[in-house]
């Protein structure tokens, strides 16, 4: 699924354009049905601007977080709902109860697998949610073609949008033992931004023609065609569960974290040589060169 996804060589667009796409898809695991996507992204990006003025990296984020909806769309593969919105969490270990509708996961052949129905799993303490494999979702999509586009935001907004579904992480603080120094520090941002994904949803309508220009604005910041997706429907290659997102199979994610732990390695020296600096400022993030 990721590789496919990940090839994003299929379509290309700018991110306002892909904003105003959202508008056309339904996500049904969402509360406020009869908002337009587009709203749901102004509002929580203005609501961040409001109190966060100088974020601005933020407030793009808050326009961004949710456009890997565009896999509901026919334009991009038209992938069913199960696949794209709802809570994501980890395969490969234990699935907390505090994930949402848990009691399903007694249908999923993991649940009684002992390799991966243990606290650890396939992980180990401490080993970085970037070395674990989540479930396939819109945070996931959304993150891969900001990464395949070498965007100039900060890691934290890279968290931000890859896991503001975790629910059993920021909210109910689950799976904290496989976090590393550098999840802990850009969870503090994803709890920050969560409360305004959240709670932005008001019914306060949102002038988009005057909000426009600004956001505009941050998108040349950091490119205007920041947004190729790869949307080819392929066999996805996963347990096709109806009611979880993918699920890979044991041997793909033991693949997936010796493959992962080589290059994390790496990214992690690079990363510290850099400064986990989170100031973005004139459209690039000051060390993002290696730590994107
Ligand atoms: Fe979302
Ligand atoms: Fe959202």
């Amino acid at each position: 699924m990721r590789t496919e996804y990940g090839k994003l060589n299929k379509m290309e667009m700018g991110i306002w354009e892909c904003c105003e796409l959202l508008n056309d898809v339904i996500d049904e695991s969402d509360p406020d049905l009869d908002e337009p996507q587009i709203e749901h992204l102004l509002q929580t990006a203005e609501a961040i601007r409001k109190d966060y003025p100088n974020e601005d990296w933020m407030h793009l984020t808050g326009l961004i977080h949710d456009l890997g909806k565009v896999l509901l769309h026919p334009g991009f593969g038209e992938l069913p709902q199960w696949a794209v919105v709802g809570d994501t969490f980890p395969v490969g270990c234990a699935f907390d109860k505090s994930i949402v509708h848990h009691k399903y996961f007694e249908e999923n052949p993991d649940y009684h697998n002992s390799d991966y129905n243990t606290k650890y799993g396939v992980y180990s303490e401490g080993c970085g949610l970037n070395n674990v494999m989540m479930s396939w979702g819109h945070d996931d999509y959304m993150y891969l073609v900001a990464k395949g586009n070498n965007t100039t935001l900060p890691p934290a907004a890279l968290f931000i949008i890859r896991y503001h579904s975790f629910y059993a992480l920021h909210k109910s603080g689950a799976y904290r033992h496989l976090m590393n120094e550098e999840d802990t520090e850009n969870l503090k941002w994803l709890q920050i931004f969560n409360k305004y994904d959240l709670y932005s949803k008001s019914k306060v309508r949102i002038d988009v023609e005057k909000v426009k220009p600004y956001y505009l604005s941050l998108i040349e910041k950091v490119g205007t065609t920041i947004l190729p997706g790869e949307v080819k429907m392929v066999n996805p290659g996963f347990s096709p569960s109806r009611q979880f997102n993918a699920s890979a199979s044991g041997t793909e994610i033991a693949e997936f974290g010796k493959r992962r732990e080589g290059i994390e390695n790496g990214r992690e020296k690079a990363f510290k040589l850099a400064g986990e600096s989170l100031k973005w400022s004139g459209g690039v993030l000051r060390g993002c060169g290696v730590c994107l």
